[in-house]
């Protein structure tokens, strides 16, 4: 029994398509100002590309959609396009609950997210208890997230589990500490995308992409849809994950 087969899906060959698909986002800014237009303006494209994407998401099987919309990180950005984001991830929030509903989505969110302002974080606990039951899919958007953070976050909880003496050091395997991750109840990540063309993971989700497939297009996120989802989808049917093994024909 290797750790290699936690990562082993049912279906080696991938021809059933990936079950979780992770996006970041990326290429707002350029986008708009390729368009002599402010980086809000992306940012406000950039929420049509993810109603799209979520539509897009559901045709094609994917059943667990987790997008980056908010890194730790970005904080250090100019005061008002954080505010700006704020205000756009509050209004979408609020004027997109209805459409999760309709679609019978779970919304779930990791990172630190109670950290945000009071009003968000009351809209986010709204829309997680309205949708908690649909079962079509589970949107995940990681908000005020840092891979890093979440796995220190994790390391402490099990630190603190062993100094209570409720487990002790040996206890804490692989298994153990991904259920201290925020996304513990998400199956294994199959797909990483990136938009925009940078060949980079900022961060985002470090533990869950150990054997992740990575696909990345040049295309900035305000225009990404359902063709480069379902371009990057048949990609990902074409290869052959290997796990550290060898696979048929190798
Ligand atoms: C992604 O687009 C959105 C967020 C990070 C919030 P960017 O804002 O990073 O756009 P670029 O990368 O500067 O073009
Ligand atoms: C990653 O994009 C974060 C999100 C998409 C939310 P960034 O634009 O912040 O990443 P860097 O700065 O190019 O690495
Ligand atoms: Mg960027």
């Amino acid at each position: 029994m290797s750790s290699a087969n936690d990562h082993r899906p049912q279906d080696n060959n991938q021809r059933n398509g990936p079950v979780h698909v992770a996006v970041i986002m990326d290429g707002n800014g350029r986008w708009a100002k390729r368009r002599g237009l402010p980086r809000a303006a992306g940012h406000k494209a950039g929420v049509k590309a993810i109603k799209r994407v979520v539509e897009a998401a559901h045709e094609l099987g994917i059943t667990h959609l987790t997008l980056y919309a908010f890194s730790a990180e970005n904080w250090s950005r100019p005061a008002d396009e954080v505010a700006g984001l704020m205000q756009l991830i509050l209004e979408t929030l609020r004027n997109e609950l209805a459409d999760l509903e309709r679609q019978k989505i779970r919304l779930n969110i990791i990172g630190r997210w109670r950290a945000l302002d009071s009003e968000i974080v009351a809209q986010i606990d709204e829309a997680i208890v309205r949708t908690k039951d649909n079962a079509a899919g589970t949107l995940t958007l990681a908000l005020n997230y840092s891979g890093r953070q979440d796995i220190v976050d994790a390391a402490r909880s099990l630190a603190q589990a062993a100094h209570s003496g409720s487990i002790t050091p040996a206890d804490i395997d692989e298994a153990a500490f991904a259920a201290g991750l925020g996304t513990a109840d998400l199956p294994p990540l199959d797909l990483l995308i990136r938009t925009s063309g940078e060949m980079r993971v900022s961060n985002f989700l470090l533990w869950e992409i150990a054997y992740s497939e990575f696909w990345v297009t040049p295309d900035f996120w305000p225009e990404f849809g359902a063709r480069q989802l379902g371009q990057a989808v048949a990609d990902f049917t074409k290869r052959r994950r290997r796990y550290g093994a060898l696979s048929e024909g190798d």
